[in-house]
């Protein structure tokens, strides 16, 4: 018997690559298919115009879809949902006894909220005992912003061997981290566009702190490097690409460097979870890599790629990360989320 599970916000470009990647899922079933009032009342394959490669999974395309004011049957509800509208809507369902793991920026920050990478915070879930005591049973749970998965991934095995002092990035960001229709052809054609709102930069800047700070029992401590960032959207379909400039407490040889990356493993590769990469850094050797069109589906996109990892000055490191923004940056990591707290026996009943 498998779970059954919701998907809020069901029509768009997250949303369908949660049906797309819950199709066949050994644990959990799609049961339920929630988007605005605009969709209500149709036919999944009606209301939405399914912009991934084939069609959407069959499973999913005879289910009606229905506005979010539920009641919902399913425990266990994924949420790529637009931030204009998910804080509240994720509020009222955990409150209503549900697990609500979302992509949305609306919960990342919040005290008692983990913000969840399983290889790298899977303690942070211990934070649930209080929200818990707050909601009265369910729950919200977090995966991070799309470049912060790849930037924190890469961070991780560097801050814990060897500290890191300070980070500089600089993103390339798909076209797809902004959903459809996205920027107009006009303006990114033969362009590249130095801003992203949203505060893009600020989520690049605080969100990773969080994920590789510690919970103290009572609340989140952040990690205490700083990290400045500037991003860019460029005419790339998908895959997130960022230079990273990192300072450490002490000096670091590349070679270093990459042994920590290439080694990193976490709890979902010990409890090998369905959707956890065997590998979750693929470092590669070439140097023209990673890029977006060779690179971003390693390990059904689970993987991120680190390349070109550099001496950059007296204990100084420069490298490139990739990662699958709608997948390991988007539904993919939400659905490792919950694979995690199922394991964990963390799913509401
Ligand atoms: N794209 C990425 O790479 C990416 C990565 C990480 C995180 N995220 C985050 O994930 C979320 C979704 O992004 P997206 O790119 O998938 O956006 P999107 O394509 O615009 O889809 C938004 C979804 O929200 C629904 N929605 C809008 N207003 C609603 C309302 N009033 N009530 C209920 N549902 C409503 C839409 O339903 P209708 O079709 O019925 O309007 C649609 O299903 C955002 O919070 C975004 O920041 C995106």
């Amino acid at each position: 018997m498998r779970i059954p599970v919701g998907v809020l916000g069901a029509t768009g470009a997250v949303g369908q690559r949660f049906v797309q990647l819950l199709a066949g899922h050994p644990l959990f079933e799609v049961a339920e298919l929630a988007a605005s009032d605009r969709s209500a009342g149709r036919l999944y394959s009606e209301a939405t115009t399914w912009r991934l490669p084939g069609g959407p999974p069959p499973e999913a395309a005879r289910l009606l879809l229905t506005n979010c004011d539920g009641p919902f049957r399913s425990r266990l509800l994924f949420s790529g949902l637009d931030s204009s509208v998910a804080g509240e809507i994720e509020t009222r369902l955990a409150d209503s006894g549900h697990a609500v793991v979302s992509n949305a920026r609306n919960h990342r920050m919040a005290a008692d909220v983990p913000l969840l990478i399983p290889e790298i915070n899977p303690d942070h879930l211990d934070a649930l005992a209080l929200q818990r005591m707050r909601t009265g049973g369910g729950y919200v749970v977090t995966n991070p912003n799309c470049s912060v998965v790849g930037l924190a991934l890469a961070l991780a095995p560097l801050e814990r061997a060897f500290g890191i002092a300070s980070v500089h990035v600089v993103t390339l960001q798909a076209l797809s981290g902004a959903g459809y229709p996205g920027v107009a052809s006009m303006d990114i054609a033969d362009n590249v566009i130095p801003f992203i709102g949203g505060g893009e930069e600020e989520k690049i800047e605080s969100e990773p702190r969080k994920i590789l700070g510690r919970w103290n029992g009572g609340g989140f401590e952040v990690a205490a490097f700083s990290i400045s960032a500037s991003v860019h959207r460029v005419d790339v379909s998908d895959g997130h690409t960022m230079a990273a400039f990192v300072r450490f407490k002490r000096s670091v040889a590349p070679d270093q460097a990459m042994e920590a990356l290439a080694g990193f493993r976490g709890e979902p590769q010990e409890r090998r979870l369905p959707s956890a990469p065997e590998r979750p850094i693929h470092v590669l050797p070439e140097a023209d890599r990673p890029q977006p069109r060779l690179d971003r589906d390693r390990e059904r996109g689970m993987a991120i790629s680190v390349g070109r990892v550099r001496a950059d000055g007296e204990r100084g490191l420069k490298l490139e990360a990739l990662v699958h923004n709608t997948v390991r940056g988007a539904a993919g990591a939400a659905i490792l989320n919950a694979e995690l707290l199922h394991a964990r026996s963390l799913l509401p009943s």
